[in-house]
């Protein structure tokens, strides 16, 4: 547990603070999902925008976007999103097909993978986000009558409080291989509580785990990018002021620690792969995603 400040979530629940990036990022999954290109599919997401009073007016297919693929928030950022998450779609698929059963996901937020994605027998998926969070999500998806695809523990707790405690009450075995998972995440929280998560994740995983999560390098010089058009039309477009939800502390080099603890670790940016896709944003120039990081790390098995 780390005693650090909670000045960024502001409002608990989906609609206030941070918890309006979950339904953000949702419509992006959204209008992915409707794309003649589409890289993932996510039939749930325009529901969580629909239900919400913030987001009811948001657009979840890109015919509802006036200025279309030029939109900075609704073009590029939503593709963005859609990138991550088809390349993370298959990194658990990747890691579940290769040993791990128990799947954690970190700030879950509105992801649905435990409804959507194929998980071989014997897959847990369990999902940790503040309350608020997790039961707006309750709610939209039992009005939709969802049914899970592999057993899934929503996990109420917030990642500043003793969630280790909470994970493991909740059933989560550290003698057996793990995924872990934390997407767009750690820019929100305190350096010092990215660098208890990432310890007590080396903490929990048994040999044979895998972890991947989203970093920002430059976001000490985030203040340069306040008029950039990704971050500004989130702003102005709904209300997102994202340079003042992210953490502006000095990042930990926390694929660094990992190869330190004996993991190996990838660092990648996400343009390697929207080549290998053939689709997703590529660099720009005054680019605001250019700092951001998807790492992977995996532990040797013993
Ligand atoms: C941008 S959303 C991403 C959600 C999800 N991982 C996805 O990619 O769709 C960030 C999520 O992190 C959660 N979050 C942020 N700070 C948190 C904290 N201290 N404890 C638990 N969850 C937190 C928010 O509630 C929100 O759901």
């Amino acid at each position: 547990m780390v005693g650090t400040g909670h000045q960024n979530t502001g409002v608990e629940g989906v609609e206030g603070g941070v918890g309006l990036t979950a339904l953000m990022v949702a419509a992006a999954r959204a209008i992915e999902t409707h794309r003649h290109d589409t890289l993932a599919r996510d039939v749930y997401a325009e529901h969580f925008v629909r239900a919400a009073p913030a987001s009811a007016h948001w657009p979840v297919r890109m015919q509802q976007v006036p200025d279309g693929e030029a939109n900075p928030l609704w073009g590029r950022f939503a593709r963005y999103f859609g990138l991550r998450t088809r390349v993370l779609d298959d990194y658990l698929l990747r890691s579940v097909h290769t040993g791990a059963r128990q799947v954690v996901l970190l700030g879950a937020g509105l992801d649905s993978r435990a409804f959507r994605l194929d998980w071989p027998p014997g897959c847990v998926i369990f999902e940790i986000d503040r309350e608020g969070v997790l039961a707006f999500k309750h709610e939209v998806l039992g009005g939709l009558s969802a049914t899970p695809k592999a057993a899934r523990v929503p996990v109420p707790i917030d990642l500043r409080d003793d969630w280790v405690t909470a994970l493991t009450d909740a059933g989560f075995d550290t003698a057996a291989p793990s995924v872990w998972l934390a997407e767009g995440l750690l820019f929100y929280l305190p350096n010092a509580a990215e660098t208890y998560l990432i310890d007590t994740v080396d903490r929990l995983s048994a040999g044979g785990s895998a972890l991947a999560f989203e970093v920002k390098l430059d976001i000490d010089d985030l203040l340069e990018y306040r008029d950039n058009p990704l971050y500004a039309s989130t702003k102005e477009q709904i209300g997102i002021d994202l340079l003042n939800l992210f953490n502006v502390e000095p990042r930990p080099d926390s694929a660094g620690d990992l190869a330190g603890k004996g993991w190996s670790a990838s660092v990648r940016t996400p343009f390697d792969f929207s080549r290998q896709h053939g689709r997703g944003p590529l660099p720009e120039q005054n680019d605001a995603l250019a700092g951001n990081r998807w790492v992977f790390a995996n532990k040797p098995r013993p």
